[in-house]
């Protein structure tokens, strides 16, 4: 049984004031379970185990993390535990020390018994200024994706994505996904082609779950059919987030985004890549910088369903979550300031 889909914000404080509610994506699209965050130790390990996930929903996550340990102890050295347990929490995405360095920004310079309640106010601008950020995302795409339909206007636009990138991995809107809800609102005929995202499914599970949702019409696909559907002309683009873009340009995403890339490039199939500037990394020169997060083999052997998990080899699987695509394969970077061919 697919459940209805509560669309709401994916994190908002609790009803106290004083913690964190998400939802435990380990469980969808089965179960809708919302849970309360309490400690920057709770908040970290629903980081770390993927109960939340998404650039920018692990940073305003890892944000409130930090407001709960100065709630519970507002002192330097608090401060300073706090955020190196959250910033190690997962290694790829760029936002999640962004959010923390913003925290610790605005709370540094206050008296300890201050820091809490500006720690939880800069946490709530944080997730108000991502659904912004994602909202003219959407408003960008949108004139990008009419231009796209008005090329074949008697069929569908057909758009294939990777992972999930939608309201799931962000406070709403989502990034790759925003431009899409947004046309399927305009009226414009869109059809989404899912690629399922082996290990995690995060495509099959979760960006499912959301067009399904919305309504907008979708086919979840084999992470390998996309090359051969672009070479048949059944893909008009590909649009994908991101979990960190680096200053040349190059695009880290969730491990298979390469592949679609090369696909789309050999198949003149234009690539976009939507991202906030919170998920951009001057620091960072090139993709080879990045650091990739190799996660447990235990999500290769095994594939999760309705009913909990099976095994599907005996053999030892690796399993590196993100690869780099780089910046030559990207058509152009979807961002709340325009569609930029740039950096
Ligand atoms: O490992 P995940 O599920 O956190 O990976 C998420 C992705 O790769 C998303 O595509 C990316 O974070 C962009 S989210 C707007």
């Amino acid at each position: 049984m697919i459940l209805e889909n509560t669309h709401q914000r994916s994190i908002t404080r609790t009803a106290d004031g004083t913690g964190a509610r998400i939802l435990d994506q380990r469980r969808l699209p089965w179960e809708i379970v919302w849970v309360e965050l309490r400690s920057a130790r709770d908040a970290e390990v629903a980081i770390r185990e993927m109960w939340t996930r998404g650039a920018p929903l692990i940073g305003a996550t890892a944000a409130y993390g930090l407001a709960m340990a100065l709630a519970e102890d507002g002192s330097d050295a608090s401060l300073d535990a706090a955020f190196a347990l959250l910033a190690e929490a997962r290694p790829t995405a760029v936002n999640l020390r962004w959010a923390l360095e913003q925290v610790a920004k605005a709370v540094r310079s206050l008296p300890p018994a201050e820091r809490a309640q500006a720690a939880f106010a800069r946490a709530d601008a944080i997730c108000d200024e991502d659904v912004a950020l994602n909202k003219a995302i959407g408003e960008h795409g949108l004139a990008l994706l009419r231009d796209l339909h008005a090329k074949h206007p008697d069929r569908p636009l057909n758009i294939l994505t990777h992972c999930n990138a939608g309201w799931l991995a962000t406070v709403d809107y989502g990034t790759a996904t925003a431009p899409i809800y947004l046309a399927h609102d305009a009226g414009i005929p869109v059809h989404v082609w899912v690629d399922e995202t082996r290990p995690r499914n995060q495509g099959a599970l979760l960006t499912a779950f959301e067009l399904a949702g919305h309504g907008v019409p979708h086919t979840v696909i084999a992470d390998n059919a996309g090359g051969h559907l672009m070479m048949r002309g059944q893909v008009d683009a590909v649009i994908v987030g991101t979990d960190r873009v680096t200053a040349n340009g190059d695009v880290c995403n969730k491990i298979g985004t390469y592949l679609k890339a090369l696909a789309a490039h050999d198949n003149d199939v234009p690539f976009y890549v939507a991202l906030p500037y919170t998920t951009f990394d001057a620091n960072t020169a090139t993709g080879a910088d990045i650091p990739i997060e190799e996660r447990s083999g235990e999500e290769v052997t095994h594939v999760a369903g309705e009913g909990g998990s099976i095994r599907v080899t005996a053999s030892r699987a690796a399993n590196p979550a993100f690869d780099v695509t780089p910046a030559r394969l990207v058509t152009g970077y979807l961002t709340e300031r325009g569609l930029l061919d740039k950096i």
